[in-house]
């Protein structure tokens, strides 16, 4: 016994020996965390529902990470009681699976937007996106309304579900064939949707910034936001839990 105490006296005292007997412990451990996650078929479990983002909605998610939304804004409902009562159902992880890159967010100046779709109408949104203050007088968020002014830009559409598709998302070919067409489909009330929604089911087709002669960065925004939350169905999901 003696013996063990002191060359762990020797080990304590020499900061190198120490430092590489460390080193060693923390990589074992981290192996322990981490390799089985590199056999498993899928870290993050199945739900139904979930699906890949439309093509007009992918657009409106990159204006709202271009325009910073993610600085004042989370989308992850935590499993708290005051969350789930304020926001609704909490975030699940397969909810974000096809984010790329996730838009959890750390901060929460405004509220977490995570199930905003469906919760304020089109026009609301698009008055609050122009001016915060007409509709919420205490507001601090920043106005957006050059976003109805801006043509939306519609040819880069077809290579970004591609490098969707690259990092895991499972757009169809067919899904990327047409996303040009899908993205008008959507935002044009006199389109017919039926393709798309066959594809991307839920998808909420119609003009969104009340300007139906003009597709904006609005439409694409407000398209996004009203599909924030809303593909997985909670009310059966709970109850097929509470059934097992
Ligand atoms: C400087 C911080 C800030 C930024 C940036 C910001 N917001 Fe907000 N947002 C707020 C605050 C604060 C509120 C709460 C008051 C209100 O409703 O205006 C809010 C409210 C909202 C709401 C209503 C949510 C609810 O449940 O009532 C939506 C939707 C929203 N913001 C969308 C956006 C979008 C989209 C962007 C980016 C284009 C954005 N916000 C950028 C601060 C911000």
């Amino acid at each position: 016994m003696a013996n063990i105490f002191s060359d762990h006296k020797k080990l304590e005292r020499n900061v190198s020996l120490l430092g590489v007997f460390a080193l060693i412990v923390v990589t074992i451990g981290g192996i322990v965390e981490i390799a089985p996650l590199f056999w498993l078929d899928s870290t993050i479990e199945k739900v139904k529902g979930v699906r890949p983002y439309t093509p007009l909605e992918l657009v409106g998610r990159n204006i709202y990470i271009r325009e910073g939304c993610y600085n004042c804004h989370s989308q992850m409902i935590r499993p708290f009681r005051d969350e789930v009562e304020r926001y609704g159902h909490y975030s699940l992880a397969a909810e974000s699976m096809y984010d790329h890159p996730f838009q959890w967010g750390s901060k929460r100046t405004g509220p977490d937007l995570a199930r905003v779709g469906g919760r304020y109408s089109d026009e609301w949104h698009v008055q609050h996106l122009k001016d915060p203050r007409s509709v919420v007088p205490e507001s601090i968020m920043p106005p957006y309304a050059f976003l109805t002014e801006r043509e939306l830009e519609t040819d880069e559409i077809q290579k970004d579900l591609i490098a969707n598709q690259r990092v895991g998302v499972p757009y169809s070919q067919k899904d990327i064939d047409s996303a040009e067409a899908d993205l008008l489909a959507q935002a044009d009330p006199d389109a017919n949707a039926a393709d798309l929604l066959a594809r991307y089911p839920k998808a909420q087709a119609r003009d969104f910034d009340g300007n139906p002669k003009k597709l904006t960065e609005m439409d694409a925004l407000v398209a996004y936001l009203q599909m924030l939350g809303t593909l997985v169905d909670f009310q059966s999901a709970e109850a097929q839990e509470q059934a097992r």
